[in-house]
């Protein structure tokens, strides 16, 4: 059984179908890709998996049960953490607080989250040395690794990242990408990127969505090989991943 299904999403915002009859499947394991140009409906999707967003119709199911219709909350308590598109960090917070945030769904004592929030440092070095200051400056890729340590915080089953990649210099975007390869030991990923190649680089399975429609899926290989879907939805690079 899968972890994920959807079938048959529709969101509106007003009269516009950000989603029209979405269908996909995330096993449990996977990181799965979600890719698609700009105004697709990629974050649409996750965020109507995440309960803020509200379908019009269709189905979600978490390990077989209906989430439709909760809220926020309640979808988080069960397992599913979402790090939104921006890198949403609380100024007023030292670095490792922020992290600790992404617990509060969780009953741990203050000594263990600490020690939590401190293996994170062990994923993301970068950011180590602003632990414990206040009124620090981080850069883009910095605080896309705050946010991405928040989100494993809440030790989901199901991690909803959306376009962790966006803005990052070439080396941060390996290095995200690098721990994504990491994190999916122990979790599973449902990642939205514009970047195809490094999208598909981790997935076990790649969907297109184009104009809130699923264009199609397959394995990345799959995906890669097809020339013609190559030039149409991965950008035409003829690297192999
Ligand atoms: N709050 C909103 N109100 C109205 N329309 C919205 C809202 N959010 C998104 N849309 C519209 O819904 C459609 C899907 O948007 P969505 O943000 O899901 O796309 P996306 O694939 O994540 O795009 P991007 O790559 O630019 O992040 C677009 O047409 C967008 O303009
Ligand atoms: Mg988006």
């Amino acid at each position: 059984m899968a972890l994920l299904e959807i079938n048959d999403l529709m969101v509106l915002y007003g009269e516009i179908e950000a989603l029209r009859g979405v269908s996909l499947k995330v096993d449990a394991g996977q990181v799965v890709t979600l890719l698609g140009s700009n105004g697709a409906g990629k974050s649409t999707t996750l965020r109507a998996i995440s309960g803020l967003a509200k379908p019009r119709a269709g189905e979600i199911l978490f390990d077989g049960r209906s989430i439709m219709g909760l809220g926020p909350e309640a979808i988080v308590r069960l397992g599913i953490s979402h790090v939104p598109e921006g890198r949403r960090v609380f100024p007023g917070l030292t670095v490792k607080e922020n992290i600790m945030l992404g617990a509060s769904n969780r009953r741990v004592g203050k000594a263990a989250l600490s020690r939590e929030a401190d293996a994170m440092f062990d994923l993301f070095p970068d950011i180590r040395p602003f632990a414990d200051k206040l009124g620090w400056t981080l850069s883009g890729g910095q605080l896309q690794m705050v946010a991405v340590a928040r989100g494993l915080m809440a030790k989901p089953r199901l991690l909803l990242l959306d376009e962790p990649s966006l803005g990052l210099a070439p080396v941060i975007v390996q290095a995200v990408f690098r721990i994504i390869a990491e994190i999916r030991r122990d979790t599973t990923v449902l990642l939205v990127e514009q970047n195809a190649r490094m999208g598909l680089s981790v997935a076990d399975y790649g969907y297109v969505l184009e104009t809130g429609r699923l264009a199609l899926g397959g394995k990345p290989d799959e995906l890669w090989g097809n020339e013609a879907i190559r030039a149409a939805y991965l950008g035409g690079h003829t690297k192999a991943v």
